[in-house]
C-alpha cells in the first residue's frame, strides 16, 4: 500500500520551500537593507492583537474588517484578530511604549506574516508575507516621498524595472467633508443596490473602491478629491510630487485612486507591476494623519507603506529577472566509508568556522551518488577522502568547475580552500 500523507497546508496558504524560497529571503533582505540605511529601527509586534483594534484602526465598513478577519474568541474569552494588516498594530505598540514621546519622528520597519480570509488567487493569498515601515510623528511631505523613493529603490535593488508609482492624495479633515458630500450627492443619484446605498451613506470614499466593472462604469464623472483640496493640502502633495521628480522617481497621479483601508489621508500610493494580472499591487501606503487619535492616543501624523513579498517575488519571476544562487555552497565534502567521514566532518567544522558554506554527504553514498550531489549543490569545490587518503593524510580537494584534482595534507586543507577561494 502506498503511504498518502494526511495533510496538506490550508486553502490559501503555501510553503515556501528551497530553491524558490531563496528569492522570499531576498526580496525581504533588499527590502530591509533600504530601510536601516534610511535610520528605520526594527519592530515586532505580536500576530494576533484585539480584534477592536482593528475594527476601529482599519475601519468598520472595509472589505478587510467585514470580510476577510481571521477573529476568534480564546479560551479566556479575548476576542482576538490575526492581523490583517501592519499599521494599526504599529502604532498601537508605539503608543503603548511611549516611543512618541521621544525625538520625533519615530521611524520604523518591520517584516512578517499577515492574515486575510480572501478568495485565493494567484497573488491572493489567506497568509502572506510583508515589509513594512512607518515613519510617525511628522507631516513632513519630505517623509511621504522618502518613503516612495526607498521602495522603488528596493525594487530597483532587486533588478525589476516594470514597477510604477501611482499617487494620489485624500485630503485631509480640513478638504475631505466637503469633498465627502459631494461625491456623496453624485452616489445618490445612481441606481444601487441596497447595501452599496447604504455605504454611500455610511462612508461614500468606500463606493470608490467597489470593483465591479458596473460600478467603476457608474464611477467615471464622479467628483474626485482633487477638486477640494485645501491650499495646505494642495501644497503637500506638490512637494511630494517635486521631491519625487527630483530623486529621479517617475511617478503617475491617479485621481480615482483609493485603498482598502479607512485610516488614510493626504498622500495616498500604490505600487504596480504589470505582469500580475488583476492581483497587481507589489505594495501600498500613505498617510494617516488621524489614526493615533482614532486609537486613543495623541496627535500624532504618520506615513508608511508595506510591500508584499510574495507578489514582488511572482513579479521578479514575470520580469525573467535571475533569481538570487540556489544554494551558495564553496565545498561539498565526500567521505568514502565511516573512518573517512569522521576526518572529514572535522574538516568540514573548521571549514565553516573560517566562514566557507561547506556541506558533507552523509549515509554512506558511494563515490558515484556523492560526486552528483556535489555537482548539483553548485559547489566549486568537491573534498574527497577514501582509506588509502586517510592513510597517506591526505584530501583530493577537485575543483568542480574545471575538473581539475590535486592532494593536499588534512594541516593544509583549510589554509589551502580559503586561499583559493579568495577569502
Ligand atoms: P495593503 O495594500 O493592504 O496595505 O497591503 C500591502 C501589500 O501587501 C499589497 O500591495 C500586496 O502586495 C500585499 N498583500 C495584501 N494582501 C495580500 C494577500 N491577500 N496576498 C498576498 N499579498 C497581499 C497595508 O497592509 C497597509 N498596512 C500599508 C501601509 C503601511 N499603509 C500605511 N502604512
Amino acid at each position: 500500500m502506498v503511504n498518502q500523507p494526511l495533510f496538506a497546508a490550508p486553502k490559501g496558504t503555501f510553503d515556501h520551500v528551497p530553491p524558490r524560497a531563496e528569492t522570499i529571503l531576498a526580496v525581504r533582505d533588499a527590502m530591509a537593507e533600504q530601510v536601516r540605511r534610511a535610520g528605520f529601527g526594527y519592530i515586532e509586534t505580536p500576530s494576533f492583537e484585539e480584534t477592536a483594534l482593528f475594527v476601529r484602526g482599519v475601519g468598520e465598513s472595509t472589505d478587510v474588517v467585514t470580510k476577510e478577519m481571521y477573529s476568534f474568541t480564546t479560551k479566556g474569552g479575548d476576542d482576538v484578530t490575526l492581523r490583517p494588516e501592519g499599521t494599526a498594530p504599529v502604532l498601537r505598540a508605539a503608543l503603548e511604549n511611549n516611543l512618541h514621546r521621544g525625538a520625533l519622528p519615530v521611524k520604523l520597519w518591520y517584516s512578517g506574516s499577515y492574515y486575510r480570509y480572501e478568495r485565493p488567487q494567484k497573488g491572493r493569498y489567506r497568509h502572506f508575507s510583508q515589509v513594512g515601515a512607518e515613519v510617525l510623528g511628522t507631516e513632513d511631505p519630505a517623509s511621504d516621498a522618502e518613503l516612495i523613493v526607498l521602495a522603488v529603490d528596493a525594487y530597483r535593488a532587486l533588478g525589476m524595472t516594470g514597477v510604477r508609482v501611482v499617487l494620489n492624495s485624500l485630503g485631509s479633515e480640513e478638504s475631505r467633508p466637503a469633498y465627502r458630500e459631494a461625491l456623496r450627492e453624485y452616489l445618490r443619484g445612481l441606481d444601487l443596490d441596497e447595501q452599496t446605498a447604504a455605504r454611500v451613506e455610511a462612508n461614500p470614499l468606500r463606493v470608490l473602491d467597489d470593483k465591479r466593472p458596473e460600478i467603476q462604469a457608474a464611477l467615471a464623472d464622479a467628483p474626485v478629491v482633487a477638486d477640494f483640496l485645501s491650499p495646505a493640502d494642495r501644497t503637500h502633495h506638490d512637494t511630494v510630487c517635486e521631491l519625487l521628480a527630483e530623486a529621479g522617481v517617475p511617478f503617475e497621479q491617479d485621481p480615482r485612486l483609493v485603498r482598502g483601508l479607512d485610516y488614510y489621508t493626504r498622500t495616498l500610493f500604490e505600487f504596480v507591476h504589470d505582469g500580475l494580472g488583476s492581483q497587481s499591487a507589489v505594495g501600498g501606503g500613505g498617510r494617516y494623519d488621524g489614526l493615533s487619535e482614532l486609537l486613543g492616543g495623541p496627535r500624532l501624523p504618520g506615513v508608511g507603506w508595506a510591500l508584499g513579498v510574495e507578489r514582488t517575488a511572482l513579479a521578479l519571476e514575470a520580469e525573467g529577472v535571475p533569481l538570487p544562487g540556489q544554494n551558495g555552497l564553496d565545498v561539498y565534502a565526500v567521505p568514502l566509508g565511516g573512518e573517512a567521514s569522521r576526518h572529514l566532518f572535522g574538516v568540514a567544522t573548521e571549514l565553516r568556522r573560517a566562514g566557507v558554506r561547506t556541506d558533507m554527504a552523509v549515509g554512506g553514498r558511494g563515490l558515484k551518488g556523492a560526486m552528483k550531489a556535489a555537482d548539483r549543490s553548485g559547489a566549486r569545490f568537491a573534498l574527497v577522502v577514501g582509506e588509502r587518503d586517510i592513510a597517506e593524510d591526505e584530501v583530493q580537494v577537485k575543483d568542480l568547475r574545471s575538473g581539475e584534482q590535486e592532494a593536499v595534507s588534512f594541516s593544509d586543507v583549510v589554509p589551502h580552500v580559503t586561499r583559493r577561494l579568495g577569502h
